[in-house]
């Protein structure tokens, strides 16, 4: 049976109850430099609407999966024993806030915001009819962004299905491919001049390898497996439209890149001496890892995956045509989220025998898993070396941890543990580029706290803090950090 409370909390989610105070003997790795990147190398912040918006009612939006898991089925009461929605969250749907933070992000000199379009406001009802005002809105805001000297990295879905769909049966509907492919049309047509870089898809493997699966509990092992084996559907599914949506993008001749964004995690043994845990390494890494590289880069699903998949769903069976139509169109980029690697034990007790999510041996533990920066580095050098050196972009990176660091002291926030993680992943970045990788552009996660899912309001991942309560913005150390890193001559 999987007990939900059991995972968050080993994942080191209900902050703050075990917190074990440690003071950070880390090592100060040397600092980074901005010089040893490219100079049109992306810097940037990132964000999701859904997490950052709010005005989920404002302009004739329709309602999302998001809006419906957390206002009707109250999805962050099985997970913080309270009812959160992002209803309200950070306030960026409106002008005269989101002018503000575009002000203190020019102020932090980056040359890219990452932002997600929901769909659900551009196509309420998923098909069908377009809201101009949804589509003036976004053209202001990319007008505001440019105005300020920040180019738009544009996310076209980040999690947030219309509700229309799913009741239609979601991304397991091989109809999803047509719906997104015409949501895709829409956004081309609409912003494919103004917009120089677009993602189709952020993080296929959470949407449903994590937040949909810990939403949605079984009650054995046999059932949880038949569960994650189900979900390969709606990947499948996704790989599809986005080379849909890619083909699209390059049959209209638009000017710039598209790309996909993965969260990948090199997968290590939580207990070196124990063999049942080395290994189940490299059936984890097929699922998490090589489940989403393998198609777009190689055209096929790895063989492990695939097998541990088909004994509890012997109906997936994707078609030569279909990996060979993902193989084809190809992204001109690859947006990786790296936050941390996995720890990897064999657990009988876990979907298909593997489990990563919770096992971290750090003293102050991050919310995401074990900071480990040079696993940043060994991952980009396996892209360039197995998936044929493509260009990447760091879609997200950053750090929520569980010692309390983010709290208004006089007016301060004092978030040295973030500010230590940045520098060692931007410096792991710097040698990845010094070795050849070439990769384009680095985003924080996150600009701002914000609502974080399943978690609501109870992890804080932002450069700038927000009390939620009344929106006021406090640059933490970690903004002056980064801020004095993009500005050193
Ligand atoms: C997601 C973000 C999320 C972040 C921090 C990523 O999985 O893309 O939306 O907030 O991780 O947990």
């Amino acid at each position: 049976m999987i007990d939900i409370k059991n995972i968050l909390r080993q994942m080191g989610v209900i902050v703050g109850l075990f917190a074990v105070l440690v003071p950070v003997a880390q090592v100060r790795a040397q600092e980074p430099s901005r010089d040893q990147f490219p100079d049109d190398f992306m810097w940037g912040v990132a964000s999701a609407a859904y997490q950052v918006e709010g005005a989920w009612q404002a302009d004739d939006k329709g309602e999302s999966k998001w809006d419906f898991f957390t206002n009707t089925i109250g999805v962050t009461q099985f997970t913080i024993g309270e009812k959160q929605t992002a209803n309200v969250t950070i306030n960026q749907y409106d002008r005269e806030q989101y002018l503000k933070d575009i002000q203190l992000i020019k102020e932090l000199g980056i040359n890219t915001y990452r932002f997600s379009i929901p769909w659900s406001r551009i196509i309420p009802q998923g098909a069908g009819e377009v809201n101009p005002k949804a589509i003036a809105h976004y053209h202001l805001l990319i007008e505001d962004l440019k105005e300020a000297g920040i180019e738009p990295l544009v996310t076209l879905y980040h999690f947030d299905l219309p509700l229309a769909l799913l009741q239609k049966g979601g991304w397991l509907n091989r109809e999803s491919v047509q719906w997104y492919k015409n949501y895709a049309k829409v956004i081309f047509e609409n912003f494919g001049n103004e917009v120089s870089h677009f993602i189709t898809f952020n993080e296929p493997y959470i949407e449903f390898f994590v937040a949909d699966f810990l939403m949605n509990p079984t009650q054995s092992q046999e059932s949880a497996s038949v569960r994650y084996a189900t979900e390969m559907d709606n990947v499948h599914h996704q790989l599809l439209a986005s080379a849909e949506a890619i083909k699209l993008y390059h049959e209209m001749g638009l000017n710039g890149q598209i790309g996909i964004t993965f969260n990948l995690s090199p997968c290590l043994p939580f207990d070196t001496e124990n063999q049942g845990d080395v290994e189940a390494v490299s059936l984890q890494d097929d699922l998490l890892n090589r489940i989403m590289l393998d198609p777009v880069f190689k055209g096929k699903y790895p063989d492990k995956a695939l097998t541990a998949i088909q004994k509890y769903n012997p109906d997936f069976h994707p078609s030569e045509q279909d990996m060979q139509f993902i193989l084809d169109n190809q992204p001109d980029f690859l947006g990786i989220n790296f936050y941390a690697p996995a720890l990897v034990k064999k657990d009988d007790a876990a979907p298909l025998g593997v489990s990563w999510m919770g096992n971290n041996t750090d003293a102050v533990k991050m919310a995401n898993g074990p900071a480990r920066p040079e696993e940043l580095y060994n991952l980009l050098i396996r892209i360039k070396r197995e998936y044929g050196d493509p260009e990447i972009i760091i879609t997200e990176n950053g750090a929520s941890f569980e010692n309390g660091e983010d709290k208004v002291v006089d007016g301060n926030v004092n978030d040295t543990l973030r500010t230590e993680y940045l520098l060692r992943h931007i410096a792991a970045a710097e040698k990845a580029v010094e070795d050849g990788v070439k990769l384009k552009g680095y985003c924080v996660w996150s600009g701002w706290d914000n609502f974080e899912w399943i978690f609501g309001y109870s992890v804080r991942f932002g450069l700038i803090h927000v009390d939620f309560d009344t929106q006021l913005r406090t640059p933490k150390s970690s903004y002056y950090w980064y801020q004095s890193f993009l500005n050193k001559q």
